[in-house]
């Protein structure tokens, strides 16, 4: 008779700040990640999609879980879920973002002015800069389409394999053919697939093994993690660069998380080699001001000589290093200096 009630569980809901507060002061993620990064601030971005449930709720969870009992995680709007990064448009910055290989179409170009003002050249990374930069890039996920972290307990608890997804999808309560599953088994298979030679990679199906993989990666636990934060009130405005508060020394692998579609919070990690990394102050024409973290790929030799970067920029593969902001909602973490 409990469980039946306490079953369902709108992860979804809109969780009001506050309340989201007084309970993440107590979760066990956030004490997950005081206890393993003691000098690092948590960003926003990552904060904001800590599950709302308690240590007695997830142990609830477990235990139905292991019973072979349903948790209904809601199946959430998938129009808005899967824009919740900033529209449609996010998963081309992802695409051209991650897939070096990829060869960009003149027309697209010409179509979404979004696309010809993601890259920049490193020769304009200095003070004083204008840049255009969309709300595509900068829009935080608005609360109601917010998908959370599980707690690690729970993810644990469930399988994340494309051959076991239909077990997943039961599991949680998602029908299967469903927009949700589609992108669940697509999320999959972007995980299981074969990393590009020069990274290591890894999925992280909760915070606790995000801060777990990081640390490992970089092999130690002080540690930065940057994220683009800027508010965005227009669809468009160009932005100052007023200080550039960080620049790494090239030669640093940062380890960049991007943020997967799932009926959970996923992310997708990997480490990245031959890019340097700044902290950039932006303030737009509307007067709002914020930080972006702006990484450049100093070695593009081995890119699609069709990239979109090298078509907007005018540069050769190989040639002058290029530069675009880290999309927000995605972090960069890096050892503290
Ligand atoms: C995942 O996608 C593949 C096709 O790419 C399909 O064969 C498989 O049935 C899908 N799995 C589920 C559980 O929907």
């Amino acid at each position: 008779m409990m469980f039946s009630t306490v079953l369902v569980v709108l992860l979804y809901v809109v969780v009001g700040s506050e309340a989201m507060h007084a309970k993440s002061s107590t979760s066990p993620t956030l004490s997950y990640w005081h206890l393993n990064l003691p000098t690092t601030p948590i960003p926003d971005a990552l904060r904001e999609l800590i599950s709302p449930l308690s240590y007695e709720k997830t142990s609830e969870l477990l235990d139905a879980i292991r019973e072979g009992k349903k948790v209904s995680m809601g199946e959430p709007d998938p129009t808005s879920k899967f824009g919740r990064k900033g529209g449609p448009d996010s998963l081309v910055i992802k695409a051209s973002n991650r897939n070096y290989g990829s060869s960009a179409d003149d027309a697209d170009i010409i179509a979404d002015p979004f696309l010809s003002t993601f890259y920049f050249l490193e020769k304009d990374l200095h003070t004083g800069t204008k840049l255009t930069l969309y709300s595509t890039l900068l829009k935080r996920s608005s609360p109601d389409s917010r998908v959370f972290f599980l707690p690690r307990r729970l993810a644990e608890a469930i399988p994340f394999s494309s051959d076991k997804l239909s077990v997943a999808l039961e599991k949680l309560d998602i029908s299967q053919g469903s927009d949700t599953a589609l992108a669940m088994n697509q999320t999959l298979k972007r995980c299981e697939g074969p990393a590009n030679s020069w990274e290591r990679k890894y999925c992280a199906t909760s915070l606790e093994s995000m801060i777990d993989y990081a640390t490992s990666t970089l092999g130690t636990s002080s540690l930065n993690v940057l994220e683009t934060n800027v508010p965005c009130k227009l669809e468009s405005q160009k932005y100052t660069i007023t200080a550039i508060p960080f620049q790494s020394k090239s030669g640093s692998k940062p380890v960049v998380c991007h943020s997967e579609t799932y009926a959970y919070a996923v992310y997708y990690c990997h480490e990245s080699q031959h890019i340097t990394t700044a902290r950039v102050s932006l303030k737009g024409e509307d007067g709002s001001s914020g930080e972006g973290v702006a990484v450049c790929h100093m070695d593009t030799s081995g890119w699609n000589p069709q990239h979109l970067a090298f078509k907007v920029l005018n540069v050769k593969p190989g040639g002058a290093p290029v530069c675009h902001f880290v999309p927000n909602g995605e972090v960069l973490w890096l050892p503290a200096h």
